[in-house]
């Protein structure tokens, strides 16, 4: 049995922050980061929205595009490192927002990969034969775990949230490969030191500014070029397809010249490649499901196309999706 992707969609929050918002708050400008990231603008939640309310609209959608009811889910597995709390997950938070009664889920961490990691979670639970209808969902506020003091970090990020609904495929196409590696030996270039068991959050982790976001940027850039890519030729070597059979490569949105070295690596047409960081940033696990609900709605994919997901993140963890594309609202 496959796993085939039914419906897709994104939310991102109203509230725009610009780069021209954030030379009033660091010492940046808007020529830098778009220079150096390819970002304009990022989305940031309002007062009181939390990662559980913008995977609660991506639901509402899914199933309204499917037109099914919340009652038939059987699985919600959300990849995200911003939950809205440590406990309960984010999971039962939108199950309880949607009613999916018979549904179990959980919130799963691997930060930029956290969508891929999911998705295959969700796809082989859907190949087993015991789960019809699982939503997939990849989400973060990150806003809420930036320093806006940091101008390493603060201009690279934003907020958003995504998803899909995976179920049994009647036919050849869906979810065909997958190549998903993590590698704890890049911990210490990127993290959020402070709020977990290890350092748990008290005055002295606040005073020391250690509940944000730290990183090495040019270490993470190296690694995440290499990653993406060599997961992605690795993949399609094993799938024996080659370059031009990919209709899309969707890669994770950190940054532009991180794409288009992967685009350049992998002799990939600008054409091929699926591009939305200049008005989303990077929103962590959100980036691929946003890309993908924008590459259906802009018809850049149609059934029978090959398409390819690849992401690379916090652990490190990293890798590469093959998706034969079916039909989907
Ligand atoms: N505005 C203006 N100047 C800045 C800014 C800013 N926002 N940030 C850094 N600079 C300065 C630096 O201080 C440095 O100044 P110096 O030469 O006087 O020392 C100069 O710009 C160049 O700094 P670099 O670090 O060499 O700049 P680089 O071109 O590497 O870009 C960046 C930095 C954007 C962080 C890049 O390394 C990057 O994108 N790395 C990947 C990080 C990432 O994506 N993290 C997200 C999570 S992981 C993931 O999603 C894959």
């Amino acid at each position: 049995m496959r796993t085939t992707i039914t419906a897709v969609a994104k939310y991102l929050p109203e509230r725009v922050l610009t780069n021209s918002d954030l030379e009033k708050m660091v010492n940046t400008s808007d020529e830098w980061i778009l220079s150096r990231t390819g970002i304009s603008e990022r989305h940031i939640v309002s007062d009181g929205e939390a990662t559980s309310d913008m995977c609660t609209r991506v639901a509402e959608q899914i199933l309204e595009k499917r037109g099914i009811s919340s009652k038939e889910l059987d699985v919600i597995i959300v990849g995200t490192v911003t939950p809205d709390m440590l406990l309960p997950s984010t999971a039962a938070l939108i199950q309880n927002q949607i009613s999916a009664t018979n549904a179990w889920g959980f919130d799963l961490s691997a930060a930029c990969s956290g969508f891929l990691f999911a998705l295959e979670s969700g796809s082989k639970l859907v190949e087993s034969g015991k789960y019809q209808k699982v939503l997939v969902m990849g989400a973060d506020t990150m806003s809420s775990i930036i320093d806006y003091e940091d101008r390493e970090t603060c201009i690279l990020f934003g907020d958003g949230a995504g998803g899909v609904l995976l179920e049994p495929s009647s036919n050849d196409s869906g979810i065909l490969d997958s190549l998903l590696y993590t590698d704890g030996g890049g911990g210490n270039f990127l993290k959020m030191p402070a709020g977990g068991s290890q350092h748990p959050a008290s005055h002295d982790t606040v005073n020391k500014r250690l509940h944000y976001i730290t990183q090495e940027g040019r270490e993470v850039f190296r690694s995440a070029i290499r990653g993406m890519a060599d997961a992605t030729s690795e993949l399609l070597k094993l799938n024996k397809l080659r370059i031009e059979d990919i209709r899309l490569f969707i890669p994770h949105q950190a940054n532009k010249r991180i794409i288009d070295s992967c685009t350049e690596r992998l002799g990939l047409t600008p054409e091929q490649v699926m591009i939305n960081i200049e008005h989303c940033a990077n929103t962590t696990g959100g980036t691929i499901p946003i890309a993908l609900a924008e590459a259906v709605e802009t018809n850049r994919i149609s059934t029978g196309d090959y398409v390819v997901l690849a992401a690379f993140g916090a652990g490190y963890t990293w890798g590469s999706i093959l998706i034969r594309w079916d039909n989907c609202t």
